[in-house]
């Protein structure tokens, strides 16, 4: 690709109510970044205190690029923090975690409770004869149970790699064989809009050929009659039932693996992304803290599973380390109606709101009336990750739901970061199309190829220049493959992604750096492109490619799907590129523009251009097992 490229910015911004910034837990981003920068240690130092560690570290930080360790030879256990710190303060009866299903029904489960499930689950696992180190597989629709799972794994310093219960059998057995696992713990079934997904014949379908496990522990989800089959099932709730509620947690070194969690490449296999215990706890607890700015009386609900990094992260770790009330469901946002999703945020009082732009289009594509529905006068803070949140997306969100009272906190970070790097901190300014800039702890900037910052509204590469607590530490059987982020653009670790700062060093994400077109010698971002098409009425959403072109070398085609009340039209083609060319010129104007009904994405929400290039060109769209079906 060029090197760099010039973009059009808008200087549109909102300020938050200052009351904010008087309450926030960084109540003043420039002093808390400054202070940072002059002693990075010392910063994650006393963040860290605020944790229980079982032995203190020696050092906090030691680094030989590419390789770090954080909270050198410090011991601790991340469900320590979870639970047992907790339970034996005034949150003991606190909800932990308040579950809604497919259907409806409805479990709370306080402080105490999840603590002693945990206990219990843990000390089954080690009845099993699992242990530190071992591999368990987590393949579970989204119920407690699979947060109880987790939760016990790390507490016995077990090794989980959650694979997502939307997952064939493929892509599971791909992870069970990868990471070796020792136990798969699932359930029988999942629910999904109303219908039953077989996941046990699907885990056993991946079992067939993983010849590394050993136990299998069902949840009995449907109350069936059916007994766990072959010698080395194990029912989930007889499993809880033998087991006492006590069992101490696992004295890790700080640098021991928490969890292994796979995050498809554009090419080759999917990669076993590797997290530690200290320094993945140390960041995620901060971030949730001071990101989203959490109090104790907050009701949390991150809309993601616990399959992906961000319910990791933002369901699990944090969250729970932070003390806070944490809201989950496994319903859809538009099961049974549009408003499902609404009407939860009404029913249980939530006060943040934590969501993927994908949803936040198709919540628009349906129009403000569901919304106007509920009261959503419980919320506080919003929060966008996964994608770009385009400008259109942010102002819709930001007025219809947050009724210009919440401000928005537009997440960057990846599965390999760990912990959120980039957004803007509660009480700053708030620019749509622009995440914000990096967080206190966190050096990011936007580089071209050799690493030299480029100006501001010149595009480039989005680089860390600096370790962080909770950065990925290797990836699983494949250190060739970690050090591929560092040495890209040697010294840093590069994200991937393309970016642009303004002249305040605010950080606009433009998408990922494959997915750039050069037209005519131009380089045009998808993302600059589908937000153009976006921000016409017309338009849910759209995904853009780039084609082979004699001509341009390449061309751009759109593929678009159109919000309620709109059809497809050659009027209405020639509108939406009329007003991409009014938007960013005529160079960006797709010469192809196709409708569709919807489009490829990944199960975590994000448009997969390359099948849709794939696809157009005929050629093979390389790994999709995380395609949606
Ligand atoms: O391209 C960026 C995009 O998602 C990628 C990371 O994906 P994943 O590992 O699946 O983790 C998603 C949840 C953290 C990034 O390289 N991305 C994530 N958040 C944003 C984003 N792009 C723009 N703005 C964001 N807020």
């Amino acid at each position: 690709m060029n090197e760099t490229f010039d973009v059009k910015l808008s200087e549109k911004h909102y300020l938050p109510d200052p009351r904010f910034r008087e309450t926030a837990w960084t109540p003043d981003y420039t002093a808390a970044y400054q202070a940072f920068l002059a002693d990075p240690e010392a910063f994650w130092d006393e963040i860290a205190r605020e944790l229980v560690w079982f032995e203190p570290w020696d050092r906090v930080r030691e680094w030989n690029a590419p390789y770090a360790r954080w909270f050198v030879n410090a011991r601790l256990n991340i469900t320590y923090n979870c639970l047992d710190r907790h339970v034996t303060s005034e949150r003991r009866d606190k909800p932990a975690l308040i579950w809604r299903g497919d259907g409806g029904e409805e479990r709370t489960l306080t402080y105490q409770e999840l603590f002693e499930d945990v206990s219990r689950f843990a000390r089954g696992l080690v009845s099993l004869g699992i242990g530190k180190g071992d591999r368990v597989c987590i393949y579970m629709p989204l119920v407690p149970e699979q947060i109880i799972a987790m939760l016990a794994c790390a507490r016995i310093g077990a090794v989980h790699s959650v694979v997502f219960g939307g997952f064939g059998a493929g892509a599971l057995r791909t992870r069970l064989n990868d990471a070796s696992v020792k136990a798969v713990i699932t359930a029988d079934v999942g629910y999904r809009r109303g219908k039953t997904i077989p996941l046990k014949e699907i885990a056993d379908e991946a079992l067939a050929d993983a010849p590394s496990v050993e136990v299998v522990i069902v949840l009995n989800r449907s109350g069936s009659a059916a007994k766990p089959g072959g010698d080395r099932e194990v029912d989930f709730a007889d499993l809880m039932e033998r087991s006492a509620p006590d069992c101490p947690a696992a004295s890790m070194d700080a640098e021991d693996p928490l969890f292994i969690l796979y995050t498809s490449g554009s090419t080759g296999t999917p990669k076993g992304i590797v997290h530690t215990c200290g320094g993945y706890m140390v960041g995620t607890y901060y971030t949730t803290r001071h990101v989203f700015d959490v109090k104790d009386d907050d009701i949390l609900w991150c809309t993601a599973d616990p399959g992906w990094i961000t319910g990791h992260s933002y369901v699990v770790y944090g969250p729970l380390a932070a003390g806070v009330t944490v809201a989950i469901t496994e319903g859809t946002p538009d099961y049974p109606d549009p408003g499902a999703f609404w009407k939860m945020i009404q029913d249980l009082k939530v006060t943040i709101f934590y969501t993927a732009p994908t949803a936040i289009r198709m919540f628009m594509k349906h129009g403000e009336a569901w919304p106007e529905k509920y009261d959503l006068t419980s919320l506080r803070i919003l929060g966008s990750v996964g994608e770009p949140l385009n400008p259109e997306a942010f102002e819709w969100y930001y007025q219809v739901i947050g009724k210009s009272r919440c401000p928005i906190v537009d997440t960057w970070w990846q599965t390999e970061t760990g912990m959120h790097m980039i957004t803007t901190m509660i009480g700053e300014p708030m620019l749509p199309g622009f995440a914000g800039k990096p967080i206190p702890g966190v050096v990011a900037d936007v580089v071209d190829r050799e690493g030299r910052p480029v100006p501001p509204g010149t595009g480039g590469f989005l680089v860390i220049k600096e370790p962080w607590p909770s950065m990925m530490r290797t990836v699983h059987g494949n250190d060739e493959r970690y050090c591929t982020y560092w040495n890209t653009i040697p010294g840093y670790y590069t994200a991937g992604d393309l970016a642009v700062k303004d002249e305040n060093g605010y950080i606009m994400v433009l998408g990922r750096a494959d997915d750039l077109i050069v037209v005519a010698g131009h380089n045009i971002g998808t993302a600059e492109v589908e937000s153009a098409l976006v921000s016409h009425d017309a338009v849910a959403e759209a995904a853009v490619i780039g084609k082979p072109d004699p001509l341009k070398g390449n061309a751009i085609k759109a593929f678009v799907t159109l919000r309620t009340g709109y059809t497809a039209s050659d009027d209405l083609t020639a509108a939406l590129l009329k007003h991409v060319r009014d938007q960013l010129g005529p160079v960006a104007v797709p010469s192809e523009l196709e409708y569709a009904d919807r489009l490829p994405k990944t199960r975590s929400g994000k448009i997969m251009r390359r099948v849709l290039k794939a696809k157009e060109l005929g050629i093979d769209p390389g790994d999709i097992s995380t395609l949606e079906e």
